[in-house]
């Protein structure tokens, strides 16, 4: 089978189920995932497109039972498994939902659900939104009573996993690096010991009108994660790409990049993303279209 391919810049939009896409691909090549799997229940992307081209008043959920959920995310990430790396790294950005009625610990299911098919749990890290979305604390301002305490949520998960390598250190895919290719990959650790240095990183979300994507994640998101854990030319995918955040941070980055989207409009919306920051690039010097775009992007 083949699918519709976009070619930007050092990497490339696919439009298609990233479980068939993925098992075209051969074994072993990916240093780095990122992703924010789909919300099954909480967005109907379907009805979000059709939304965005006027035909919808409202979102629809799409009724899903939780075991299918598990097996859609279970047969993709394993699939991922297989064309990663050994040594290499899975990060996934996940929240807790709401499910009929409860607010389900989808995170603290999904990293059992990951060590089941084999991806080995590293680190948790904890995205703190600035501003929350809903106002659950207000009930407490209501009924001042114990039991009553339903805080804000303000926090995503980040979790990061890795691919099992068999021969401990020998085949590290990070220390097994030249000294140049260390040297140009050299990270600027001048705002490191702030929040970057632990587990809690607090990054401004994208607003609705700088994307059109329901849940885009931030730019900055995903370059850090980009740079702690990939070098130049190396290949980093987004199995479920959305607007293509992973990608263009990959690319300013200097990564090779693959993003994987079933929406063909947010595959587009993607598409044009990567163009206009490649065309920027072309007329201004790479450095200074860099440090620019942190500025704009990064907020
Ligand atoms: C949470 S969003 C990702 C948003 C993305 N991180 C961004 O910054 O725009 C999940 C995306 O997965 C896509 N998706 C759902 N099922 C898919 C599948 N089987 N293969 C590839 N993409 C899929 C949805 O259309 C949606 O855009």
């Amino acid at each position: 089978m083949s699918f519709e391919t976009n070619q930007v810049g050092r990497g490339k939009i696919v439009v298609g189920d990233c479980l068939s896409v993925m098992r075209e691909m051969d074994d072993d090549q990916v240093i780095l995932a990122l992703t924010s799997p789909p919300y099954f229940n909480a967005i109907n992307y379907d009805d979000h497109t059709r939304k965005l081209a006027g035909h919808t008043e409202r979102w629809e959920r799409v009724e899903v039972s939780y075991d299918e959920y598990r097996s859609f995310l279970t047969d993709r990430f394993k699939e991922l498994l297989r064309v990663t790396k050994p040594g290499g790294h899975n990060v996934v950005n996940i929240a807790p939902v709401g499910w009929k009625g409860e607010r389900t610990p989808l995170p603290f299911h999904f990293v059992g659900w990951m060590e089941e098919i084999g991806w080995r749990f590293k680190e948790d890290i904890i995205w703190e939104k600035p501003v929350a979305k809903d106002r659950r604390s207000g009930v407490l301002l209501q009924h001042p009573y114990p039991g009553y305490y339903y805080p804000s949520l303000v926090a995503e998960y980040i979790f990061v996993f890795q691919k099992p390598s068999g021969t401990k250190g020998r085949d590290n895919i990070y220390w097994n690096r030249t000294e140049d290719e260390k040297e140009a990959n050299r990270l600027n650790l001048a705002d490191y010991q702030g929040e970057k240095s632990k587990n809690v990183w607090n990054i401004r979300p994208m607003s609705p009108q700088e994307n059109i994507h329901p849940c885009p994640y931030p730019l900055d998101l995903a370059r850090r994660v980009i740079e702690f854990y990939s070098y130049k030319n190396d290949l980093v995918i987004d199995i479920f790409a959305g607007s293509g955040q992973t990608n263009l941070a990959a690319e300013r980055l200097e990564r090779r990049h693959i993003g994987i989207e079933i929406v063909r409009e947010y595959a587009d919306y993607a598409v044009e993303q990567l163009k206009a920051s490649a065309n920027q690039a072309t007329v201004e010097h790479p450095n200074s279209i860099a440090e620019k775009s942190k500025e704009a992007r990064y907020g």
